[in-house]
């Protein structure tokens, strides 16, 4: 790559923040809106909208890199060894019903190596901006920040309900009583970008889903292990960059004992 990761990252984060702010400036029931394969999985015309903005901007200043992104509809593009990772809106359906937790997530894969190099997720209703290189630390709003140390019984544990496939509710219902019975409380904030960026910020001590895929955890991921946090699916193995996957995160001691939940 001849392009320097820290100039890259600061165009991510420059995108996002722009890309978050036409999110911001559009009025739900204004747009129109599509059904996508699964359960309740709905695409906006916002969602596309943003998407073609950063592809745009992102290929304008680095068109050697690849972009793959949750709304395209030709899924051949990860073929190209870095590229773009994206989610336009990660929350689409609080974003359909005017419940402003969604953000903007970019991320910069080596999908060969199978690793983040760099991540941007950017609220524009909190105006927060999550960030982080690979080996340069994460940072919010340009302030280094880090897990918490909180176990399950002092902390809030962030989960996904796996919405578009129902298929493993029960399963998904199982784990989250237990879950739910070790910590202060349960949250699902129907985002996964942010819930990921929050347990980087500290705010939650773990989060879990059966099922998401990578433009939902690609950049989420670098965050965690960036501010000291561990994130794999429920294996333990390193999250698939290039295909869905389950996910657990932490910070190492809530992780720990997520796993062990899982695994039970
Ligand atoms: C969804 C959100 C949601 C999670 C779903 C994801 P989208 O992403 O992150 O919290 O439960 O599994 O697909 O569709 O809003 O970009």
């Amino acid at each position: 790559m001849t392009r320097d990761i820290n100039e890259i990252c600061r165009v991510m984060c420059l995108t996002a923040k722009s890309a978050g702010r036409i999110m911001y400036g559009t009025n739900p029931a204004d747009v129109g809106i599509t059904q996508k394969p699964g359960t309740a999985n709905y695409v906006t015309e916002c969602d596309v909208a943003v998407q073609k903005y950063i592809a745009r901007e992102l290929s304008v200043f680095s068109p050697e890199i690849g972009f793959f992104g949750e709304e395209d509809t030709e899924k051949g593009k990860l073929i190209s060894d870095l590229a773009f990772v994206v989610d336009p809106i990660d929350g689409t359906s609080n974003f359909m019903m005017g419940l402003r937790l969604s953000a903007v997530s970019i991320a910069l894969c080596d999908v060969k190596a199978n690793r983040t190099l760099a991540a941007a997720v950017y609220c524009p209703y909190t105006d927060e901006l999550f960030s982080a290189t690979l080996g340069g630390g994460a940072y919010l709003n340009g302030e280094p920040m880090q897990v918490s140390a909180r176990d399950l019984e002092h902390g809030l544990a962030g989960y996904g309900s796996t919405p578009y496939d129902r298929t493993v509710a029960d399963r998904h219902m199982a784990l989250l009583s237990r879950v739910y019975a070790k910590c202060i409380d349960v949250r699902n904030l129907g985002t996964a970008a942010l819930h990921l960026a929050y347990v980087a910020a500290g705010r939650l001590c773990a989060f879990y889903e059966l099922r998401l895929s990578p433009w939902d955890y690609a950049a989420g991921a670098l965050l965690i292990t960036e501010a000291g946090g561990k994130i794999t699916n429920f294996s333990g193995d390193p999250l698939d960059l290039s295909a869905p996957d389950s996910v657990m995160a932490g910070n190492p001691v809530a992780y720990a004992e997520l796993k062990e939940l899982i695994e039970e």
